[in-house]
């Protein structure tokens, strides 16, 4: 293992760098006695190596609970956001402040970009472990600009030719409610909301929603301009689904009834060894550092994917979304 630690800024600001692993940022001694004055003092050092690496991991922050968490991370984003459209339920812990999605422990949430077929997407994200888990539980990060480059050029190609369309189907039984998920559950509100962001919806009979929308698959950071392959294409499509899971659901809701699958933008469905690929190409860029409690994770959502192993024990991963950028509409 290669080892190409490197001072980002003046000491004490040592970012450690190694093969297979996020950036780490190590506070040695006791932790500081206010992680607030700590974030603000340090906010322009973490977001110049975030700036670097894609994603810092701050060790020794001591971070105990959401509202410290929340405080934190209004010194280190310009504006916290409100979630919407979110894949996956979320509790609200304190102002701003989230639990990372609600996803069996015993499943592994595949790498992907938050928010990435929305058009408010948050740029940067962190993450806080209040509970490390016994084992597992890693959230891993893969660098959107590698891995575009490692994809066949032709399944590259073609999605940035054609963008991927989002298929959703919103039930009173699985899933995130309209209201979670529009800040509205009015059949007015949710469709005022889809109005304006290029949201199709097809109301079924029994009040059931069905949605779709079209995203780019392939981006330009927005501060770097470098070329990433930003999108949920595989995380949400189908052939990503446990069979067991995959087939229950079929039966359950019909073949487009399925809580989330994707496609590509002409509609046409994706074949299993496309998406079997796409995650073949984002195991092999994972870095992955397991979490200690206190830790906090900083994270360009723009160039880093990142996923969550399946896990043991209890695991209290604290979320905050910031600073939100308009994607363009481009398809
Ligand atoms: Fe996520």
């Amino acid at each position: 293992m290669v080892v190409t630690s490197q001072t980002t800024q003046a000491e004490p600001f040592e970012v450690a760098k190694t093969d297979g692993r996020p950036a780490v940022l190590t506070l040695d001694g006791p932790a500081p006695a206010d992680p607030v004055a700590w974030a603000a003092g340090n906010r322009d050092a973490v977001r110049a190596a975030v700036a670097e690496h894609g994603a810092l991991l701050v060790r020794g922050l001591d971070l105990r609970d959401a509202q410290s968490v929340g405080r934190v991370s209004r010194e280190l984003v310009d504006q916290v956001m409100t979630e919407r459209e979110g894949f996956a339920t979320r509790e609200v812990w304190a102002d701003g402040v989230y639990s990372s999605s609600e996803w069996p422990a015993d499943q592994p949430m595949c790498m992907h970009h938050e928010l990435s077929y929305a058009r408010q997407v948050p740029a940067t994200l962190l993450f806080a472990c209040l509970a490390a888990p016994e084992s597992g539980g890693a959230t891993g990060v893969a660098d959107s600009h590698e891995v575009l480059e490692a994809l066949p050029p032709s399944l590259v190609d073609r999605f940035e030719r054609e963008g991927w369309l989002l298929d959703r189907n919103y039930t009173d039984t699985v899933g995130v409610g309209l209201a979670e998920s529009f800040g509205d559950g009015t059949r007015a509100g949710v469709e005022a909301y889809c109005a304006t962001r290029g949201i199709e919806l097809t109301w079924q009979a029994n009040g059931d929603l069905r949605s779709g929308q079209k995203a780019p698959a392939v981006l330009s950071h927005p501060v770097s301009g470098r070329r990433g392959w930003f999108n949920q294409i595989a995380f949400l499509n189908e052939w990503t689904l446990d069979p067991v899971i995959r087939e229950y659901l079929k039966f359950e809701f019909g073949d487009n009834g399925l809580p989330f699958n994707t496609r590509y933008g002409s509609g046409a469905p994706l074949d299993e060894d496309t998406v079997t690929t796409i995650n073949a190409v984002y195991d092999k860029h994972t870095l992955r550092e397991p979490w200690r409690e206190g830790d906090l994770m900083v994270v360009d959502n723009f160039r880093m994917a990142h996923s969550r192993e399946a896990y043991e024990g209890t695991r209290r991963i604290a979320v905050v979304l910031g600073d939100p950028v308009t994607v363009p509409s481009s398809f």
